[in-house]
């Protein structure tokens, strides 16, 4: 068996639960990277022909989130199984698998599984709520046996992965930050918390705009929810999300 690693981005944590299950059917795990915090995501990474890596990132707008595609080019590979994994709020993700699992092809990495898992929608709980759900893990669980297996058997072929060419087109949202209410009972959380510390660590009220990656990790850790959008074009998404996608519950999908 090979040494078991997990790379993942996690702002919201969904990404992140969605990986350590999968990875729990593998056995110890060699090395966890939680590349959420911009202090963990300054050291070169690299692996070899011993290692299995589970990348694991949420889907923002379709596509790999921008942020860490910068860091993504310090991980390097060297013909070193992979498996890769987005988290996506229950719209859809579109090309995020695929552009995942080019990025890591082309540094040394072979595919022998993915997926894409439904989380909670970063911008409201009323779509995927509380998800993944126990039967979301179950299904994360039984894909780590899945790969458990394939590695054991060493039977692994190429994968057609949904996604096309071009990716989806990028989006240049607008600069909007969340605003911080009285409740604010200055405990720290935020900023700790924050993907691109985007939070002034001396005056949480402050954030700044052209940091701020409208990740809501602020917005859903703060224990009084002092954090929130107050903005007419955040409303309108969300109430489009909600319409669109808060019935229906999509499942999880297994390439292997
Ligand atoms: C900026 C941004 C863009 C997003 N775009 C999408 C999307 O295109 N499709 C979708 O289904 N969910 C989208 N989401 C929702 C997240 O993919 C989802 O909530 C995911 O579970 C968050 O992962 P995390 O908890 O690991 O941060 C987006 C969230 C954010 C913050």
């Amino acid at each position: 068996m090979k040494k078991i690693n997990t790379v993942y981005f996690s702002p919201t944590g969904t990404t992140k639960r969605v990986i350590k299950s999968i990875s729990m059917e593998l056995g110890n795990i060699d090395k966890e990277y939680d590349i959420t915090l911009e202090k963990n995501r300054r050291d070169l990474i690299e692996f070899n022909d011993d290692d299995l890596v589970i990348f694991g990132v949420p889907v923002y707008s379709g596509r790999v989130p921008d942020l860490i595609l910068e860091y993504f080019n310090k991980i390097k590979g060297y013909y070193t199984k992979a498996v890769f994994v987005v988290v996506y709020g229950n719209r859809d993700y579109d090309d995020a698998l695929l552009e995942l699992k080019d990025i890591f092809e082309s540094k040394g990495f072979e595919t022998i599984a993915s997926a894409a898992f439904i989380g909670e929608h970063s911008y409201t709980e009323k779509v995927a709520e509380n998800r993944p759900d126990e039967e979301d893990i179950k299904t994360a669980l039984n894909f780590g046996a899945l790969i458990k297996d394939k590695i054991i058997s060493d039977d692994i072929k190429p994968l057609k992965i949904k996604g096309n060419y071009p990716y989806r087109e990028k989006k240049t949202g607008d600069q909007i930050i969340p605003e911080t209410k009285d409740s604010c009972i200055k405990c720290g959380i935020c900023a700790e918390n924050c993907p691109t510390e985007a939070i002034d660590f001396n005056d949480y009220y402050s954030i700044n705009k052209d940091k701020c990656i409208r990740c809501c990790s602020c917005i859903k850790k703060c224990p009084t929810n002092a954090k929130n959008f107050n903005d007419d074009k955040i409303d309108k998404m969300k109430k489009y999300l909600i319409d669109n996608f808060g019935e229906e519950r999509k499942e999880p999908v297994l390439f292997i």
